[in-house]
């Protein structure tokens, strides 16, 4: 099963994705976590993308459409992946079909989860995660045992200003991809304004019926 999580910042895209790992047994693949990861190592890959993350901007298509395809070789992608964050411009997505193509796979489903702006804001900023586990929790809605445990961390692009400018960069150039998939009749809608388990019933009934 091949999907694409697709939804705004904060739209609760990493939250499902761990619970479809531990339902399917496919990979998560998150190009917001791989650049985190990289820039943590202090790699090249991690170095480019740094900047333009912290300012909440999207990294280049040519750093990222590399790390996509060379994840999406491995092999415990064979059975299946669940894609969150990428694709995220046209030109990615175009390249993803060819990347696909060339593996003789296809996107079965594309899960859109919607959330109003207004909820956003309150998600990104109240998000905390464990670094150990890579826990997703949030400080109102699911906060952790300890809020001020060494573990729990809040990312660098986890503020204010940076949230302005990815929902910007989120408005003009990812959502025009909604109409791409909807096109290739690819698209669900999810309302992520749910609890998080009736947003997961949601998604299971539509990928239990593929
Ligand atoms: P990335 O890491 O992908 O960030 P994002 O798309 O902005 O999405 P988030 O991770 O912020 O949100 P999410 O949907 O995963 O929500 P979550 O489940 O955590 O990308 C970061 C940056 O990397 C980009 O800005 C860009 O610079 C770069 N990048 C990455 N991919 C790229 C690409 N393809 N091309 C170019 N650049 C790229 O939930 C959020 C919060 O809400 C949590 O606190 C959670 O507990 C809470 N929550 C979740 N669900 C619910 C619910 N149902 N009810 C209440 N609270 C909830
Ligand atoms: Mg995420």
């Amino acid at each position: 099963m091949n999907i694409i999580l697709f939804g705004a910042p904060g739209a609760g895209k990493g939250t499902q994705a761990k619970i479809l790992v531990e339902k399917y047994g496919i990979p998560q693949i998150s190009t917001g976590d791989m650049f985190r990861e990289a820039i943590t190592n202090g790699t090249e890959l991690g170095k480019k993308a740094k900047s333009f993350m912290d300012a909440g901007n999207l990294v280049p298509d040519d750093v990222t459409i590399g790390i996509v395809e060379e994840r999406l070789s491995k092999k415990d992608c064979e059975n299946g992946f669940i894609l969150d964050g990428f694709p995220r411009t046209i030109h990615q997505a175009e390249e993803l079909a060819k990347i696909l193509e060339k593996q003789n796979k296809d996107i079965d489903k594309v899960v859109v989860l919607e959330v109003r702006d207004g909820e956003i804001v309150e998600r990104i900023t109240g998000r905390r995660i464990s670094k150990k586990t890579g826990k997703i929790y949030h400080i109102k809605h699911n906060p952790p045992v300890d809020e001020n445990e060494e573990d729990i961390y809040q990312r660098d692009d986890d503020n204010e200003t940076a949230v302005v400018t990815r929902l910007a960069e989120y408005k003009n150039q990812t959502a025009p991809l909604f109409d791409y998939y909807k096109d290739l009749g690819k698209t669900v809608i999810i309302n992520g304004e749910q609890e998080v388990g009736k947003i997961t019933e949601d998604i299971l009934k539509i990928l239990n019926s593929l």
